[in-house]
């Protein structure tokens, strides 16, 4: 016999206003790790490898398919919200007839992939898959009943007996099914219930009516079921989040100063031995090398640092590429387009953008480097400005190897300055800079013999 696998469709509720987060973005764009809500429930339906996936959306209009914009993802209106079972309804004319069904909730995004695959599998082979939880306190969720074991129908807190409260095993809202008979029974729900709603929960007693099996699973964790629905809500999800993440960088070997004190908002690759001190905070992609060492209060977004490198304490760095070796901070900034070679130094409030600097130079202290051209073993003496901007167009700044500039120097660009050049302290570059000399632009300094300071005049009375 061969097995004939049912492609998979997964639906997304997340029409749902979100009241209690009193915000005017939609509840489901909020972000979880840098991420909308929703965003990390499309990824785990692009893990699970979805044919289809739809998003029903309602509250806050267009805001979500915009902001959601993927070729791989179609969009359904659900203008009103009826319930979660014509919240569904509204989707099934997109849906194929001989589909395996998967629905998930836009604000519950912690749910895996492994958690959800027995649920596929179960109706790949004709069955309901439902996911239940077992909680300590039940109160707003569905009960699952059972008689002699087995799920007979779901009921809503809203419509339940006493008796059917006390049950600690809930339904959580993600199943799967056929979806052949998902199209039967959503057509048949009705709304006589204490909300006036369409619960898609009601399809379970007609699976059962059917002689449709229910097949229940429980997650692995309590957390991967859990909603959003305030932002004390979200800052709790987030933090379970970002656990699991700390968690993975210990067991990988990253050594974190307390892991209850770093932000991963994205994804961050860590090399052997890598050392990252408290608060901080990365986006977007970063890889650290091999020893690289991290300082606290440090902000990286975007950025590739190579083995070896020491970033000190309070250090921002945004879209940039830092070599091995280097020493950054405490206080530093480096902003986009800026790569750094090796052995490169750049001190506290140095700020670098869109500028290469070559292997062995050293910026300090209290400098501004834009647009520049770097070569190597150049050094750049404290307060050192290059002057990019003339107010209306940028100019670029070239200083080549072995270079020396003097203290509180301007580079008027665009100039260059040739190799092994000196400038002497205080000098205001305006002309290119000859190879091998000394140039300077300030003042002979003189001595005014016998000058006095003004002394302050007496007030008659
Ligand atoms: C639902 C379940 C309940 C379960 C609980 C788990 C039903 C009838 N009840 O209850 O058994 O224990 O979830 O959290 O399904 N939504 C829409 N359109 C609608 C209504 C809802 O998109 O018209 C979306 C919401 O945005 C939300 C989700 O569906 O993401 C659940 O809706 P909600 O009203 O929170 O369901 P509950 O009443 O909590
Ligand atoms: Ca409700």
């Amino acid at each position: 016999m061969t097995l004939m696998q049912s492609q998979l469709e997964i639906l997304i509720l997340a029409a749902g206003k979100g009241t209690r987060m009193r915000s005017d973005l939609p509840k489901v764009l909020h972000p979880l790790a840098g991420k909308p809500l929703l965003g990390h429930v499309v990824d785990t339906a692009h893990a699970l490898g979805a044919a289809r996936t739809c998003v029903v959306y309602g509250f806050g209009g267009e805001a979500v398919p915009q902001a959601m914009a993927d070729d791989r993802l179609s969009f359904v209106l659900q203008a009103e919200q009826h319930g979660t079972g014509h919240a569904v309804k509204q989707a099934l004319p997109h849906l194929a007839d001989d589909s395996v069904v998967l629905v998930l909730y836009g604000d519950v995004p912690l749910i895996r992939p492994a958690t959800l695959q027995p649920l596929v599998a179960a109706a790949q082979a004709g069955r309901l898959g439902l996911l239940t939880v077992n909680l300590a306190h039940p109160d707003g969720y569905g009960r699952i009943v059972r008689e002699s074991g087995r799920v007979t129908r779901i009921v809503e807190h809203k419509d339940a007996t006493p008796a059917e409260r006390a049950i600690h095993e809930v339904n959580t809202g993600i199943l799967a099914v056929p979806s052949r008979q998902l199209k039967r029974w959503i057509a048949e729900l009705r709304n006589d219930n204490a909300q006036g709603e369409y619960y898609l929960t009601d399809v379970i007693a007609l699976a059962v009516r059917d002689g449709v099996d229910v097949e229940t699973h429980q997650p692995g964790h309590e957390w991967e079921v859990l909603g959003v629905n305030s932002k004390a809500q979200l800052a709790e999800l987030e933090r379970i989040h970002q656990n699991g993440i700390a968690q993975g960088l210990l067991e990988a070997g990253v050594t974190l100063l307390d892991p209850a004190r770093l932000d991963v908002r994205g994804t961050l690759a860590c090399g052997r031995d890598v050392v990252i001190d408290v608060n901080c905070v990365f986006e977007g992609r970063v890889e650290l090398g091999d020893g690289v060492q991290v300082g606290a209060h440090c902000v990286l977004r975007n950025v590739r640092v190579a083995a070896g490198t020491r970033i000190d304490a309070f250090t921002l760095i945004d879209d940039a590429e830092i070599g091995a070796a280097n020493r950054l901070g405490p206080f530093s900034r480096i902003r986009p387009g800026t790569r750094l070679a090796r052995d490169v130094h750049v001190g506290n409030f140095v700020e670098i953008k869109n500028s290469q600097i070559d292997d062995g130079s050293k910026i300090n202290h209290l400098s501004y480097v834009g647009d520049t051209t770097m070569g190597k073993r150049v050094n750049i003496g404290a307060g050192t400005i290059t002057c990019n901007y003339d107010g209306a167009n940028k100019h670029r700044t070239v200083i080549e190897d072995e270079v020396f500039v003097g203290s509180d120097t301007q580079l008027v660009a665009p100039v260059t300055v040739g190799r092994g050049a000196t400038l002497g302290a205080g000098t205001t570059l305006t002309k290119d800079a000859p190879a091998g000399e000394l140039t300077l632009s300030r003042a002979k300094q003189l001595t005014v013999a016998g000058w006095k300071r003004p002394v302050k005049q007496k007030k008659e009375s």
